[in-house]
């Protein structure tokens, strides 16, 4: 079900799943020269500070399992994601296919530059279908990810979606 969209401010908060693939779990000791030092923890604690501050509700997902990744979208407990799949990035055409299943925009967010490593990296199943990507500025990517849903949520450009989880087929 779609909320009609109403000006700004007279909507209730909305919902961010951000969402972290493969092995970002790891991040602060995990090749910190690319990936930087802080760890996922704080840079969801720095997001949900922001979140705080824009008055958006934020939900945090990490797994290593495509399929917990797609189970976790499947809730549609959310308006809109912040997504950054990792490896997943350069080969799932399931969570891709998930992504537009569950009709939630998403910003694609990478805290290194994938294109401008290897050249498997370039491969990437979802820069097409995101609304907006940030990538190579570590965790400020995150922040300017959810800075861009504040101002599409402001401009009506986001469904406001039932607040009880839909069924599957809902
Ligand atoms: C990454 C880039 C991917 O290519 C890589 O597989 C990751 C992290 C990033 O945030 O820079 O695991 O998504």
């Amino acid at each position: 079900m779609i909320t009609p969209a109403g000006p700004a401010g007279t909507r209730r908060a909305l919902r961010v799943l951000v969402l972290n693939g493969p092995n970002l779990d790891l991040l602060g000791t995990r090749e910190p020269a690319i990936y930087g030092r802080e760890t996922l923890d704080q840079v969801n604690a720095g997001l949900a500070a922001r979140a705080a501050e824009l008055g958006i509700s934020v939900a945090f997902f990490q797994s290593n399992h495509e399929g917990a990744l797609i189970d976790r979208l499947h809730r549609r407990d959310f308006d809109a994601a912040i997504v950054n799949a990792a490896g997943l990035t350069h080969t799932s055409v399931s969570l891709r296919d998930a992504l537009l299943a569950v009709e939630r925009p998403f910003v694609e967010v990478h805290l290194s530059d994938p294109a401008a490593r290897e050249p498997f990296r370039r491969v990437n199943f979802l820069e097409d279908v995101a609304v907006a990507r940030f990538v190579g500025l570590h965790a400020r990517g995150y922040a300017l990810a959810l800075e861009e849903l504040a101002r599409r949520w402001a401009s009506g450009l986001i469904p406001a979606r039932a607040v009880d989880p839909e069924t599957r087929d809902g």
